[in-house]
């Protein structure tokens, strides 16, 4: 890497990752925008240039003027570690960065509303979901994220923003692997925090070689350090089957299961769905899609009756246990791959409202467009991604939806990322 020059810089914006934007004049007299990590609006700083195989690089020499709405990172790993990008700025400046960045998503696709509430921040430290990577080099094991944009892999020995638990766990994780794996070991290590202790899921990375650990010293590491069950490839060993609570019921989870980031921005979220649904005609008929363990469907079964659809066969599995465990009669769940095969126009007659919480790439297109068709009045759309929130809201008010209400939920702070949860009604 070279030192090409240094320059001061003035930071416009934040992009939306989180990172500061300035412009720098190109050779030709063009601006260009460039991101800097830890930049915050209104700064000047001076920035080192670097040139590394016909890039720039910058790196930040100093700050010349400080934003009012920047702290000091309350994380040591702030920098290093990919997994946030937003701990230097105060709450009210993360809140409002979140809070834009869902503005910014339906204005670049052009989607008429009327306004975006303010950010809700819930579980701020409750995170209760990661999936770490660990390797073993030069006889050390290193567990922890990756720094953002790169392979690196930081080593981690607690958590800031992850539910006490499982930060608990990184140091004795670590000692375990240590003791149990050779040089060359390299796996990713999921951990979910439920009810009665963490759930890990430990996979090798394509040929590396595995973990060594007996049954003994196994089972041994889980009871000293709360773990109910651990599955090393396709072997679990279980000392009570790990289950979550939702709205009181209990549902069994697979290995790996999809649960929101938090259990407080769940209850929030609950609520918030609830409180969307159309109020005449009581009790509705319910479209749940991608219905997951049912963190929608199980509390709006107490009142309606919800027909829930998800592509995950273990999903469906659980919470087809919780249900009749439960005696919820009212609801069912069915498999099904919504993209290969979308729920038809005709299908969705039955119900007075859908609600919709895809993964991060949005609502299959066939699908939106059955929705889009149908005489449904009301949608709730929960999403963790602004950008096919937007586009999906684009396509739907081509048939006459628009959002009335648009609710940011922040369950991953310190990260760039937020979650939405929207109701769109046809006019
Ligand atoms: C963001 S999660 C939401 C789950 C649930 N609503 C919750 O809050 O826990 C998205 C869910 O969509 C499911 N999914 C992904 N692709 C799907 C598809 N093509 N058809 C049906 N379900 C799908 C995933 O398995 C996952 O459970």
């Amino acid at each position: 890497m070279v030192l090409s020059r240094t320059l001061k810089v003035s930071i416009k914006k934040l992009s939306s990752k989180g990172f500061g934007v300035f412009e720098k004049i190109t050779p030709h007299k063009n601006t260009t925008e460039i991101e800097l990590f830890n930049a915050l609006p209104g700064e000047k700083i001076s920035v080192e240039e670097f040139s590394k195989n016909k890039k720039n690089l910058y790196v930040i020499k100093e700050w010349l003027k400080v934003s009012q709405g920047r702290q000091d990172p309350p994380c040591p790993y702030f920098g290093r570690c990919g997994g946030c990008q937003t701990l230097h700025m105060s709450d009210d400046m993360e809140a409002a960065f979140k809070r834009q960045k869902v503005i910014d998503a339906l204005h670049s696709f052009g989607v008429r509303f009327l306004t975006v509430s303010p950010v809700q921040t819930y579980g701020q430290r409750e995170r209760r979901r990661f999936r770490f990577e660990v390797l073993r080099h030069n006889n050390r094991i290193i567990f922890g994220l990756r720094r953002f944009h790169s392979n690196q892999l930081i080593d981690l020995e607690s958590c800031y923003v992850a539910d006490q638990s499982i930060s608990d766990l990184l140091i004795p994780i670590k000692i375990f692997l240590t003791e149990n794996t050779q040089e060359g070991f390299k796996a990713s290590v999921s951990v979910l925090k439920v009810e009665n202790g963490l759930d890990l899921d430990v996979q090798t990375i394509k040929d590396a070689k595995g973990l060594c650990a007996n049954e003994k010293q196994t089972l041994d590491f889980m009871k000293r350090n709360g773990v109910t069950r651990l599955t090393y490839q396709e072997k679990s060993f279980v000392l009570q089957d790990p289950f979550i609570l939702i709205d009181g019921l209990k549902v069994y989870i697979h290995q790996d299961a999809f649960m929101q980031a938090s259990y407080p921005s769940e209850k929030a979220m609950q609520s918030i769905v609830a409180s969307f649904l159309p109020t005449e005609k009581r009790p509705l008929m319910i479209a749940d899609l991608y219905c997951g363990l049912g963190t929608f469907l199980i509390p709006l079964s107490r009142c309606h009756r919800v027909h829930g659809y998800e592509s995950n066969i273990d999903a469906v599995r659980s919470l087809r246990g919780a249900l009749s465990r439960g005696e919820v009669t009212s609801s069912k769940v069915e498999a099904r791959d919504l993209k290969e095969s979308p729920l038809s126009q005709s299908e969705l007659l039955q119900y007075n409202c859908i609600v919709i919480n895809p993964p991060r790439v949005g609502v299959a297109y066939d699908q939106l467009i059955q929705i889009g068709k149908s005489d449904v009045e009301r949608i709730i759309y929960v999403s963790c991604n602004p950008d096919t929130f937007a586009r999906d809201c684009m396509i739907l008010d081509k048939f006459g939806y628009s959002p009335m209400e648009i609710i940011p939920i922040d369950q991953f702070y310190g990260s760039y990322h937020i979650e939405i949860v929207a109701v769109l009604v046809r006019s």
